[in-house]
This record gives C-alpha cells, structure tokens and sequence, in this order.
C-alpha cells in the first residue's frame, strides 16, 4: 500500500489518496459532482473515490503495511502536536525501510521574500497561509471554517528534518522527482517543490 495523506485533487493510481475535506465527503453523495459543478462550492473537483481520514487521528491502518508515505503541503495544516501525532503514526504503519516524502512551504523562503520587498508587510499573513482566504458569495464565506485549512505551523529545512528524526526516521532533504520512490512522477508536482522543503526518510 502506498499512501498519499492529504492528497487534495492530486490522486494517482494505485495510491490510497486520503484527504478529510468536507467536499471528500460529500462527493460520496450520487448527484453532488453533478450539483457541485452548477454551484461551484468548491473549487477542485473532489474525488469520490478518496479515503476520507482526519490525519490528526490514529491511522486506520496496521503497523508496517504501507510500502511509502507521501504527504505534500498537508503537515503545516497541523499544530505542531497534531504534527508529531501524524508523523508518529506515518511511522507506525510503515514497514521497515519504507519511505517517507514530506513536503512543505519553506517558511525561509517566505521571511527572504518579505526581507527583499518581494512581499509587502500587509501581505505577509496571507503569504504564510495562516488566514482564511477571503471568498466571494455569502454561502462561501460561510462556509469558509469548514472548507478551508489555513496553515498552524511552519516548517523550514532544520526543522522538518529535525521533527522526522526525532520520530525515528533516517532523513535527508530532497530536490523536485528525485526519490527512493518507484514512481514519484505520479504523486509529485513541480509546481508544489517551488520554494518549498522536501526532506525523504526511511523506517529502520
Ligand atoms: C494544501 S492542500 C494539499 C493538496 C495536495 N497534496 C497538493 O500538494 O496540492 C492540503 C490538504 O490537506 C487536507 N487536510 C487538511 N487537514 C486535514 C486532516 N486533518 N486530515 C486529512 N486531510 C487534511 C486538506 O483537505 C487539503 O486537501
């Protein structure tokens, strides 16, 4: 089994995509693409066929099942509690020498941007992801608490590494597609290593 936790619209096959958004669940409902694509709720097209998991939570999956990890953009959306759960339990239900890909924003990234008046200080929340981004239409902004998952902690490349050792994983920081896993092309985008963290641990 190999796992791709938080996987938003990004779903290759034969991965267990997992995602806990509200429009994962309702895409279980017959008819809701249908009325979701006239109302435009939400704007990525959920899946129905996605694992529907709050990875905060203890994994529904025993010790040692999955062959690899892959979680891109999903570990900044948790406390740093919530964090270490998660990484916990990725390793739990890893077997031994199974991978581990984690990606991030680089929270460097953003404060260099700011320092070189890249990002204007008014911005700089927005940047970081820790808002709820403002939305058009009543029934949206409504909404926005339950479809919506601002960032609770940053990462940079001494942290992510430092919170995956401590879990016990063997780490080291990785570029865009280069990785241990067979078939990295599937699950990655290239759009999603700019100006972020990629550390790829290994069970032992
Ligand atoms: C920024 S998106 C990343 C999507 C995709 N992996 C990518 O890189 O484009 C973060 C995803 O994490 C999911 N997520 C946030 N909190 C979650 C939770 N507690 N359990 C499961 N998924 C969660 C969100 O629904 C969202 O799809």
């Amino acid at each position: 089994m190999k796992l791709n936790l938080g996987c938003g619209d990004q779903i290759p096959q034969g991965w267990t995509n997992v995602d806990y958004a509200l429009g994962a669940k309702f895409a279980k409902i017959p008819l809701f693409s249908s009325a979701n694509r006239r109302l435009k709720l939400f704007n990525i097209e959920w899946d129905k066929e996605i694992h529907v998991h709050d990875l905060t939570t203890r994994f529904p999956w025993h010790d040692g099942q999955a062959e690899c990890v892959y979680s891109s953009h999903t570990l900044e959306h948790f406390t740093r509690e919530e964090g270490l759960v998660f990484l916990k339990e990725c390793h739990r239900v890893l077997k031994k020498d199974g991978v581990i890909r984690i990606v991030v924003p680089d929270l460097r990234v953003i404060v260099e941007n700011y320092l070189n008046d890249d990002i204007k200080a008014v911005h700089f929340l927005e940047e970081l992801g820790v808002l709820y981004a403002g939305v058009r239409g009543r029934i949206k902004s409504k909404l926005a608490r339950f479809i919506q998952f601002p960032h609770k902690c940053m990462y940079d490349s001494e942290a992510l590494l430092s919170v995956m050792s401590e879990i016990g994983f063997k780490c080291e920081q990785k570029k865009v597609f280069s990785s241990h896993i067979k078939d990295i092309a599937l699950v990655e985008r290239e759009v999603r290593a700019q100006n972020a963290v990629i550390v790829e641990g290994r069970k032992h």
